[in-house]
C-alpha cells in the first residue's frame, strides 16, 4: 500500500498536532478556535481545517487530512490559563486498536460525538484522506460539558504515526481490598472481598450491615495515593455529596466512574437509603480497562471514605499496581 519512501516516513514520531481551544462556563461550552498544524508537510497536509458560524445557534468544525494512514497516539487536555494538564484527560490511546476492540470508555464517549461526521468509522488500516465535516458544535459541546470543569481550555490532540510494534504490555492489578468501619455500632460488613475466579475473571463482592436506617445524606471523599511515596495523585483527590450526585450526577468524573459498577450494585437509586448496601460480583476485569487508560505506573491505594451525617463510617480501601 506504501512506497518504501512513504515507510521511511512512517517511523518519525509527531504528525501533526491540532488544538483546539475550548472556553467552559459554567456547563456550557464554547469552542473558540482551532488550529492544525503539520509538522511534516510532505507527508500530511490540511485541505482545511476551520470553526465556522453560520449563526447564533449553530456552528461547526470541519477539516480534510491529506494522508495514508494516521493512528492516534495522544491526547491531551491542558489548562489555558495555567498550562497545567487537567488529570484524567491526559492519556493516550493506541487508535488502530481503538477502532477494533472500543475498549477505552472515555475515547467511546468521546468518539460517539465525532464518528456520525468523519470516516474515521472503521477499522485500521485506513488508506484514504481523513475528512471530519461539519461537526455541529452544540453536539459536541453536549459530550463534553459534562466532563470538563469550568475554565478555559486547549484540547491538544497528537497525532503520532510511528511502525514501531506496539509495545502495550500495560498491566494492571488489583491486589487487594479492605473495608475498614469506624464504628461497629452504625456499620458492619457482612463481606469484603476481592476473588479470582481463574486467570482473567476476578471480582469483588461487598454487602454492608447498616444499622441505623434510614441514609439520607452521605458524602464520599476519595483519594488515590500512592504507596510507595504515600503522596496522594494530583486531579485524584476530592469529595462528592452522595445522595446530589445520585440525584442529579452532575460531576463527570464521578458519573463516569459509577456507571462502571452500578450494574453490579443496589447503590442504584436516589436518597434515602433503607436497605444494606450491596457490591455483587463487579468484574475487575472490566474496571482495568476504565481505570489503566488514567493513571501512570506505580503501586496505589484508592481510599473512599464514606461520611454519613457527617461522621466518618467507613473507608473501602482499594489497593491496586499497574507496571
Ligand atoms: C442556523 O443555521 C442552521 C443551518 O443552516 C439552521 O438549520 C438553523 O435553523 C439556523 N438557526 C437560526 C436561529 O437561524
Ligand atoms: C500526563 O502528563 C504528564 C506531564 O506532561 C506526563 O508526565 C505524563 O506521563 C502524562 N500521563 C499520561 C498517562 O500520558
Ligand atoms: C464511514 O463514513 C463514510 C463517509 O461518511 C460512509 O460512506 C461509510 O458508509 C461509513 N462506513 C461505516 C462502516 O460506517
Ligand atoms: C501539543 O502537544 C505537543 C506534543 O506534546 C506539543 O509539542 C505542542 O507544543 C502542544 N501544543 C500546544 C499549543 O500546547
Ligand atoms: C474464567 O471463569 C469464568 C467464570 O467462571 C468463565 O466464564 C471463563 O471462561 C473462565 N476463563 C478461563 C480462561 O478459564
Ligand atoms: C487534594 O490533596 C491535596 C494534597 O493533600 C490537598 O492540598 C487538596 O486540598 C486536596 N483536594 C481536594 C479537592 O480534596
Ligand atoms: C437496583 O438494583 C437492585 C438489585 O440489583 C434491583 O433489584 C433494582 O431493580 C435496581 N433498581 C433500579 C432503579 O435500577
Ligand atoms: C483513608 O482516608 C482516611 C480519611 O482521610 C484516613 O483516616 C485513613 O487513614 C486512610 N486510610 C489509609 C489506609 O490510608
Amino acid at each position: 500500500m506504501f512506497s518504501n519512501g512513504r515507510r521511511m516516513l512512517f517511523s518519525r514520531l509527531i504528525i501533526f498536532v491540532a488544538f483546539i481551544g475550548i472556553t467552559g462556563i459554567a456547563a456550557d461550552i464554547e469552542f473558540n478556535n482551532i488550529k492544525c498544524i503539520t509538522c511534516d508537510k510532505e507527508y500530511l497536509e490540511f485541505d482545511y481545517c476551520y470553526l465556522r458560524s453560520e449563526n447564533r445557534t449553530y456552528k461547526y468544525l470541519s477539516m480534510k487530512i491529506k494522508l495514508h494512514q494516521l493512528p492516534v497516539r495522544n491526547s491531551k487536555i491542558s489548562k489555558r490559563d495555567t498550562r497545567r494538564i487537567v488529570g484524567p484527560y491526559n492519556g493516550s490511546i493506541d487508535s488502530c486498536k481503538f477502532m477494533r476492540d472500543g475498549r477505552n470508555p472515555l475515547a467511546t464517549h468521546i468518539y460517539q460525538a465525532f464518528k456520525p461526521y468523519t470516516n474515521i468509522n472503521h477499522t485500521c488500516p485506513y488508506n484514504h484522506d481523513l475528512i471530519l465535516e461539519k461537526v455541529s458544535v452544540s453536539h459536541v459541546n453536549n459530550v463534553f460539558k459534562n466532563f470538563i470543569p469550568d475554565g478555559r481550555f486547549l484540547l491538544n490532540l497528537t497525532f503520532y504515526n510511528n511502525n514501531i510494534p506496539r509495545g502495550t504490555t500495560d498491566n494492571f492489578e488489583f491486589n487487594n481490598v479492605d473495608c475498614v468501619t469506624y464504628g461497629k455500632e452504625f456499620m458492619e460488613y457482612e463481606y469484603c472481598y476481592l476473588k479470582a475466579i481463574n486467570r482473567t475473571y476476578k471480582y469483588m463482592s461487598l454487602k454492608t450491615i447498616l444499622h441505623k436506617l434510614p441514609i439520607r445524606n452521605a458524602k464520599v471523599a476519595f483519594k488515590i495515593v500512592k504507596r510507595d511515596t504515600r503522596n496522594i495523585l494530583e486531579h485524584y483527590n476530592g469529595s462528592i455529596n452522595a445522595c446530589k450526585f445520585l440525584r442529579v450526577g452532575l460531576n463527570p468524573l464521578a458519573s463516569f466512574l459509577y456507571k462502571t459498577f452500578k450494574p453490579y450494585s443496589n447503590l442504584n437509586h436516589t436518597c434515602p437509603y433503607n436497605h444494606d448496601i450491596i457490591l455483587d460480583k463487579l468484574p475487575i476485569q472490566y474496571v482495568n480497562s476504565v481505570v489503566k487508560n488514567f493513571i501512570p505506573e506505580g503501586r496505589y491505594l484508592l481510599n473512599l471514605t464514606f461520611y454519613i451525617d457527617n461522621i466518618a463510617r467507613t473507608d473501602v480501601l482499594v489497593y491496586f499496581t499497574k507496571s
